[in-house]
């Protein structure tokens, strides 16, 4: 599988619980116009099955290479950004990843539980294994309350968590405040923790996402209506150096992470 097939594979999975996105697609392509993709974002957990790293070192050989490392020190996140070297124009890969043993007792012991209980997977047997975790309700409603991460991990899996539009490369829209618009326009809900518009000029990143999709999953004992994925939009600002930053700002992406939130 070369890096298009398998983003073509991502994508589609995607899409199948992302409604949103093909809605936004649908909207923007009305006239033509063509879509390129900022980032992907993928979660996991920090544990040696499914570490960030493991998952960085198999984009490796798809020409990606490690570039930003940040810290989000109140959802207990570590994460990496990855670039491709060989396409400029292939999307970034942020992969995040949860000191889960930071949670509490009750909720890190959930997730120890399921982790010890998973057989060694290679990446891609991570994110095409369909029910890779298996909590109760109770015990996906416990994560929820203390970490939506956590819970949204154990209810969907190794899934992408969004794709990302570069609205730079949009035609006909020169700011996130006229696409934002648009969106709203046709129905779209907007994520409005922290203000729609995440970061600013100063910081060369401004970004949006939707609120998340919902879809109904079957957990161990029944079936719930949990949050699915969201879509996100991104427009980056020249660096003094004349290039564009290519980064992510943790404050913004804080506050981007409450789109898959149960509530509004
Ligand atoms: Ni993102």
């Amino acid at each position: 599988m070369n890096i298009e097939e398998l983003l073509k594979t991502f994508w589609n999975d995607y899409l199948a619980i992302t409604p949103v996105a093909k809605q936004v697609n649908d909207l923007l392509l009305k006239n033509g116009k063509t879509i390129v993709n900022d980032h992907i974002a993928l979660r996991t957990f920090a544990h040696a099955k499914t570490s960030k790293e493991k998952i960085a070192k198999f984009f490796l050989d798809f020409g990606y290479e490690i570039r930003g490392d940040y810290d989000f020190e109140e959802k207990k996140l570590n994460a990496i950004h990855l670039e491709n070297t060989r396409d400029a124009n292939l999307p970034k890969i942020f992969i995040s990843e949860l000191r889960y043993l930071e949670l509490n007792p009750e909720n890190s012991e959930v997730i120890q539980r399921e982790l010890d209980s998973l057989s060694e997977l290679s990446v891609m047997e991570l994110f095409t294994k369909s029910s890779v975790f298996n909590v109760s309700i109770k015990e996906y409603e416990s994560l929820a309350g203390e970490s939506e991460y956590a819970a949204w991990m154990c209810a969907i899996g190794f899934r992408p968590n969004h794709f990302t539009i570069d609205v730079n490369k949009l035609e006909n829209f020169s700011s996130l405040l006229d696409l934002n618009n648009l969106l709203k326009q046709n129905g779209v809900a907007l994520n409005t923790f922290g203000g729609e518009i995440k970061g600013a000029p100063s910081v060369y990143l401004e970004q949006t996402s939707t609120m998340a999709d919902k879809i109904e999953v079957e957990l161990l004992d029944g079936k719930k209506e949990v949050p699915s994925c969201y879509y996100e939009f991104a427009f980056r600002y020249k660096l003094p150096s004349g290039e564009f930053y290519q980064g992510f700002v943790t404050n913004s992406a804080d506050k981007i992470f409450e789109s898959t939130n149960v509530k509004n």
